[in-house]
C-alpha cells in the first residue's frame, strides 16, 4: 500500500461477506461449503486488519433476514460460530482482539448463544482489534430495539430529550466509532439491513469478488479507493 494509504486508513472498516452460495454454485457444490470457505476467509481478512493496523472491523454474518433460508441451511450457519471459535480461538489471544457480537442474541439457539457470549466474555478485554460479529443482526431490528429502550427511559423520566447520542447509546454498537469504509462484496448493489444507523456518512465501496474469494489485496484496493475520496460530511472540498 502506498504511503498516501496509509495516512488515511479507515479506523472501522465494515463487510457484508456476500456470496458464498454462489462461491459454491460455481463449483458444483452444496451452499453450505461456500459457508465453510467464507468463513474459512474471516482469518485472512483478520489478519489482514491486524497487518494493515486497523482498529475495528464488523462483519455480516448473518441476518434478521436470513432465517426465511432452507432450514439445514440455517442450521449450519448457527454451527458457524462455534467452529470459528474452535479455529481461531488461539488466533484471538494472540492477538489480543475482542469480539463483539451485534445482534439479537437472545434470538438464537442456545448452542450459539452460548458460543457467542463465551467468546465476548473471554475477550472482552483485549483492544488491539475489535471485531464486531453482526450475527442476527438487522439494522431496522435494532432501531426498532432502540426505540423500545428510549421509550422506556422516557417513561422512567430519564431523559428531557431524545438526541442523537440517546439513539446511538440505544444501539448495539453503542461506544463504537462509525464505520468509515463499508464494503459490499458479491457482486450486489445494496445494504440488505446492515448499519442503517452507523453508515450514514461511510464510504460504500463493492467488489464483485465472492466473499470465499475476497482476499487481503482486494481489502487493500478497498483501501486505497477509501484514501481517494473527499469526506464532506456535508459540508465543503477540504483544502
Ligand atoms: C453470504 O453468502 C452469507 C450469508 C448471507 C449468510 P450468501 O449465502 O448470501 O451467498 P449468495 O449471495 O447466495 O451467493
Ligand atoms: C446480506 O446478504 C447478509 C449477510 C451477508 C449476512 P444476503 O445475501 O442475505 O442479502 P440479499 O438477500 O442479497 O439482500
Ligand atoms: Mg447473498
Amino acid at each position: 500500500m502506498g504511503s498516501r494509504a496509509a495516512a488515511r486508513l479507515p479506523k472501522h472498516i465494515a463487510i457484508v461477506m456476500d456470496g458464498n452460495g454462489r462461491w459454491a454454485k460455481a463449483r458444483g457444490l452444496p451452499r453450505q461449503v461456500g459457508h465453510r470457505q467464507g468463513a474459512e476467509n474471516m482469518r485472512t481478512i483478520i489478519q489482514a486488519c491486524l497487518d494493515l493496523g486497523i482498529r475495528y472491523l464488523t462483519l455480516y454474518a448473518f441476518s434478521t433476514e436470513n432465517w426465511k433460508r432452507p432450514s439445514a441451511e440455517v442450521d449450519y450457519l448457527m454451527s458457524l460460530p462455534g467452529q470459528f471459535y474452535e479455529r481461531e480461538r488461539h488466533l484471538l489471544h494472540e492477538h489480543r482482539i475482542r469480539v463483539l457480537i451485534i445482534g439479537d442474541v437472545d434470538g438464537l439457539p442456545a448452542a450459539t448463544r452460548e458460543v457467542v457470549l463465551r467468546m465476548q466474555e473471554e475477550t472482552k478485554d483485549y483492544s488491539a482489534l475489535t471485531l464486531c460479529l453482526a450475527f442476527n443482526y438487522g439494522g431496522r431490528a435494532e432501531l426498532a430495539r432502540a426505540a423500545q429502550i428510549l421509550a422506556r427511559k422516557w417513561q422512567a423520566g430519564e431523559l428531557a430529550s431524545i438526541t442523537e447520542a440517546d439513539v446511538a447509546d440505544a444501539l448495539y454498537t453503542r461506544g463504537l466509532p462509525d464505520p468509515d469504509l463499508v464494503i459490499r462484496c458479491g457482486n450486489e448493489m445494496r445494504i440488505s439491513n446492515f448499519l442503517l444507523w452507523q453508515s450514514a456518512y461511510a464510504e460504500l465501496y463493492f467488489s464483485p469478488k465472492l466473499w470465499p474469494d475476497f482476499s487481503k489485496r482486494d481489502l487493500e484496493l478497498a483501501i486505497e479507493d477509501f484514501a481517494k475520496r473527499d469526506r464532506r460530511f456535508g459540508g465543503v472540498e477540504n483544502v
